[in-house]
């Protein structure tokens, strides 16, 4: 009898502590956070040398200025054994004077640093995961300074459930002592966007993402073009709010054989989405081409917009997509998206996106920052594998 009522009792606190009404309040991440990460582009290859000069890069860019402020160190940064008293060991020939050193060089440039853990026994890479060891890594990386925690899915589970891996770290940064943003990596396996807003501040909705247009692999195939992922956040777009976002993954932009277009088209839709804007290109060595795309103010100014929605896809019609998000100022962004090869003239109408019915309206195309005047047809000639966006107002 006592024991059917402390397992009541426990159930229903582990339902209360999950259900959305207790959604994770960490004040974080009100908008999706900005900044870059060490995988897309160096995978193994991590150093304090090279987040520093990151950050040096993120400054001189205009980058931080433009809003990005995460560096965040992904696989790879520590030793392959725990240390005597059981904690995380930094890798010394990568980080040779730990990993408070760097935040503290981030911090004086008004940055933050993210570090990299797993949800199971081990992370991708192998090295020793944080199953088990919730509390002591949590208050470890609290000390070193982090500021920001993604957590993968890779290693034994040890027969525990998704929920608990997950909400274990979450309760372990509560309890940290350091306002921590939770970034869930969980692959979309379980759906995240169905169960994840009490949890964590952001979490991935696909496998890896790769730097090319399309894979042509099946939807939960590995890894994923930059269309694969998309058409997969048609269905999400009700899922994020302040503080709760879908995560299509880190940007290839300025990676691996992606063109201007594609770059483009890649950085505004993202910013529809409001999909964190983690750039993964190396910021030491990139174009200005590269920079302008992510330093694209009335671009970000989508993404970081989150009175709205979420952007949503208005239509597909295999060739063409429309997108469309309703900004909080009753403007509203449109993407117009060609697939395939072009130039192919695609249209949509200002009620079509859902402004109301109107004399006239402006039209602010945000990658030429022109401005011009419609009727309600909205309208571009959009080249191969490329996009067009613009912000539209009721003028009249
Ligand atoms: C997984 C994640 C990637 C990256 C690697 C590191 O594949 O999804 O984003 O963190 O692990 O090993």
């Amino acid at each position: 009898m006592l024991k059917t009522f402390a397992a009541v009792v426990a159930g229903t606190l582990l339902l209360l502590a999950l259900t959305p009404a207790h959604a994770l309040d960490n004040g974080l991440a009100l908008t999706p956070p900005m900044g870059w990460n060490s995988w897309n582009s160096f995978h193994c290859d991590v150093s304090a040398k090279l987040v520093e000069a990151t950050a040096d890069a993120m400054v001189s860019s205009g980058m931080r200025a433009a809003g990005y402020v995460y560096v965040n160190i992904d696989d790879c940064w520590l030793l392959k054994k725990r240390g005597r008293n059981g904690g995380l060991v930094p890798d010394p020939k990568k980080f040779p004077h730990g990993i408070e050193a760097v935040a503290a060089y981030l911090h004086r440039k008004g940055l933050k640093l993210g570090i990299y853990e797993s949800a199971g026994t081990t992370t991708c890479a192998g090295y020793p995961g944080s199953i088990g060891h919730e509390r002591q890594d949590a208050a470890q990386f609290a000390r070193w300074g982090v500021d920001y925690l993604k957590y993968d899915n890779c290693g034994g589970y040890e027969g525990e459930t998704y929920l608990r891996r997950y909400t274990a770290m979450r309760d372990a940064l509560a309890h940290s002592g350091r306002r921590i943003v939770y970034s869930l990596c969980e692959w979309g396996n379980k759906e995240p966007w169905s169960w994840a807003q009490p949890v964590g501040n952001l979490w991935r909705t696909t496998q890896d993402i790769t730097p090319r247009w399309r894979t042509d692999q099946p939807a939960n195939g590995y890894p994923q073009g930059i269309l694969d992922i998309l058409d997969q956040q048609a269905k999400l777009s009700t899922a994020s709010r302040p503080g709760a976002w879908n995560d299509p993954d880190m940007l290839e932009v300025g990676n691996g054989y992606l063109s201007d277009e594609e770059n483009k088209a890649h950085f505004s839709l993202w910013a529809l989405l409001n999909a964190p804007l983690i750039a993964g290109n190396d910021l030491r060595s990139m174009s200005q081409d590269v920079r302008d795309i992510l330093t694209n103010r009335e671009v970000i100014a989508v993404d970081q917009d989150w009175g709205g929605r979420q952007g949503y896809r208005v239509s597909d019609d295999g060739n063409t997509q429309v997108w469309a998000k309703p900004m909080s100022d009753g403007s509203v962004a449109v993407i117009l998206l060609n697939e395939r090869r072009g130039p192919v003239n695609i249209a949509t109408t200002a009620q079509a996106i859902g402004l109301k019915k109107a004399g006239s309206y402006g039209v602010r195309d945000l990658w030429k920052h022109t401005d011009s005047v419609s009727a309600g047809r909205i309208e571009a000639t959009v080249g191969t594998h490329a996009v067009a966006m613009f912000r539209i107002r009721v003028r009249s």
